[in-house]
């Protein structure tokens, strides 16, 4: 497993594997990995000759009052976690690397991120857009793998895939999760273990509104009362929001009536803790 820091080494290790016809899938993280990455990087390992993992906590898409210093930065755990992996590559750049000074081009989708999170965080999607359009330029990849618990980014991504010909495949992966129900994510480790345990609600309200839809029910006026009564059962949570919208747009719909299929997503504070998680229910 190739450690590497430059734009340079990067370009120039993917042109070797591309020129020995090998397909690279890049696994693209903010470290901090856990059994969810781990799931990545098997999906990866399975459509691709070769993956690379790259890891760089982006400061574009923090934020003024989120957790960019804060954010768990662990290189050395990660890499040993990785070891088993077989990666061939692990692309963490520093922040100059990435954003020169002088740099001034960003990637953005717009209007796909009027809604659900992208509503609560201005700027945040156009800084993913912007360093994952820079990220598969340095690894130029054949496949992209990102984890469907950020249904917003990967719908925005695919999005921007499409519209840039970038010829590379998306590739989403089922969100893991703990016996619980609790989604893997870097930022369950800032949950206490009381949050941990009321933080279920999240999978038991979107396990809810699946039951609700399977039963008939289209009108997410009568499904998104008893997912918010379900999640105020937990006394630490604070519901930012509980939202369907179409894959398609990701424009929010108050009726199922002719969709194929309509994502239900749910954003919710512990503490100073934001969870998301979400559930793709087909018609
Ligand atoms: O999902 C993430 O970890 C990040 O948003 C990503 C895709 C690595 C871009 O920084």
């Amino acid at each position: 497993m190739q450690l590497i820091h430059t734009v340079k080494e990067m370009q120039a290790f993917s042109d070797n594997a591309r020129s020995a016809a090998q397909k690279i899938a890049v696994v693209p993280t903010m470290g901090a990995l856990h059994k969810g990455h781990l799931a990545l990087i098997k999906k990866a390992k399975s459509v691709a000759d070769i993956v690379i993992v790259t890891i760089f906590v982006n400061p574009t898409q923090f934020g003024a009052n989120e957790d960019f210093s804060k954010y768990p930065r662990t290189l050395e755990s990660d890499c040993k976690l990785l070891e088993p992996y077989q990666i061939a590559a692990v692309f963490c750049p520093l922040v100059t690397e990435i954003y020169p000074p002088h740099d001034a081009s960003w990637v953005e989708v717009v209007g796909m991120d009027k809604n659900l999170c992208g509503k609560y965080r201005p700027g945040h999607f156009k800084g993913v857009s912007t360093v994952v359009a820079r990220l598969f330029n340095i690894t130029k990849p054949h496949f992209g793998v990102f984890g469907l618990k950020d249904i917003q980014q990967f719908q925005i991504l695919s999005r921007m895939t499409q519209d840039l010909h970038f010829g590379i495949e998306m590739v989403g992966v089922e969100t893991l999760r703990e016996a619980s129900g609790l989604a893997m994510s870097s930022r369950n480790v800032y949950l206490s273990a009381e949050e941990r345990v009321q933080a279920t609600v999240l999978f038991q309200a979107l396990q809810l509104a699946k039951a609700e839809i399977e039963k008939g029910e289209r009108d997410f006026a009568i499904i998104q009362p008893k997912m918010e009564q379900l999640i105020t059962t937990a006394p630490l949570a604070k519901i930012q929001y509980i939202e369907a919208v179409s894959p398609h747009d990701l424009g929010l719909l108050a009726h199922f009536e002719g969709q194929q299929k309509v994502i239900i997503a749910v954003a919710v504070y512990f503490g100073s803790t934001r969870l998301i998680d979400n559930i793709i229910v087909n018609l």
